[in-house]
């Protein structure tokens, strides 16, 4: 039965899976356009950011396979067919990504780099103050596979780091709390937050003035999740008032970041645009190709979705 790939994906990009998911799965045939089979010997679709709708209709789809790893906006989508397992994208190589991105972010508040940059750009020539990665404390908020790999990667490089999620998570080396009633005194004591939470009907707009003024005056936000965790105005409010002093973003409410946005020339936002950990073809590929062959063996495909959850 043919496989659907569905994504927003350019002409190259979409050669380049399709080549390595033919020779991982070499007996499978690959559709990229439903109009060329018919729809009822579809059963396993492997999706990225697709088109709203992509996926209806189709009687017999057994599995969705996602390239990414956050799948709110297909949990959104109600033309998805409810029964269907979907698989998130769980790659080693993603989490590296994240990790190395989450340090370059840390790294760069924690030595002032965002200043020094602001400095060079007015000829300013002014050194501040040195302080040790042990005296920057760092909560990362959720603590998933992307989310353990950064609290670990920034642990390993000498800052103080804690976690919370919304659920008990899995230990780590790390001090880690859960639930509501946790996360205000975390945000207290924390320099630089971190946000890998997926994207559910419960994070959705928790970063909001409530938790901006639970943080420290003078400490910064890291978003590398999704953009509507944040409350776009509160955050702004919080920086124009100097009660955070910079927020990284790499991702927005809506993407791309419109070009009249406030966040692209305000002095203390640097914008990413949603790059932080891109899902690496040569990898996931593999990750991918492993849970068609679980289906086709009749076992039940890894990294599902709990669509109660939302994750
Ligand atoms: C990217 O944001 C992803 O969810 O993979």
């Amino acid at each position: 039965m043919p496989i659907l790939l569905a994504t927003d994906f350019d002409v190259a990009e979409q050669r380049l899976w399709r080549e390595l998911l033919q020779t991982e799965l070499p007996d499978e045939r690959f559709v990229t356009d439903r109009q060329t089979v018919d729809d009822a010997t579809i059963d396993i679709a492997i999706v990225a950011n697709p088109p709203r709708g992509a996926l209806s209709g189709l009687a017999n789809l057994r599995l969705i396979q996602s390239l990414w790893a956050g799948v709110d906006r297909l949990l959104g989508d109600p033309s998805v067919p409810p029964q269907v397992a979907i698989a998130r994208m769980v790659d080693p190589a993603m989490n590296v990504a994240m990790a190395e991105t989450a340090l370059w972010a840390v790294l760069s508040l924690h030595r002032g780099y965002y200043t020094y940059a602001a400095q060079q750009r007015a000829r300013h020539w002014q050194s501040l103050p040195q302080r040790r990665a042990d005296e920057i404390a760092v909560a990362v908020l959720g603590l998933g596979q992307m989310g353990r790999t950064v609290a670990l990667r920034l642990a390993d490089q000498g800052y103080r780091v804690s976690g919370w999620s919304t659920r008990p998570a899995e230990p780590a080396r790390i001090d880690a709390c859960t639930g509501d009633d946790a996360l205000l005194p975390l945000l207290a004591r924390a320099d630089i937050v971190v946000n890998l939470l997926p994207l559910t009907p419960a994070t959705r707009g928790l970063l909001c003035t409530r938790i901006f003024d639970a943080m420290p005056q003078g400490a910064s936000l890291v978003n590398l999740a999704r953009g509507a965790h944040v409350v776009d105005a509160d955050l702004l409010a919080a920086l124009d008032r100097g009660h955070l002093r910079h927020a990284v973003l790499d991702v927005f409410a809506t993407e791309p970041l419109p070009a009249d946005h406030r966040y692209w020339l305000h002095p203390n936002v640097t914008v990413l645009p949603h790059a932080a950990a891109q899902t690496d073809a040569r990898s996931a590929a593999t990750v991918a190709a492993a849970n068609v062959r679980r289906l086709r063996a009749g076992e039940s495909p890894q990294n599902q979705v709990d669509r109660v959850r939302g994750y």
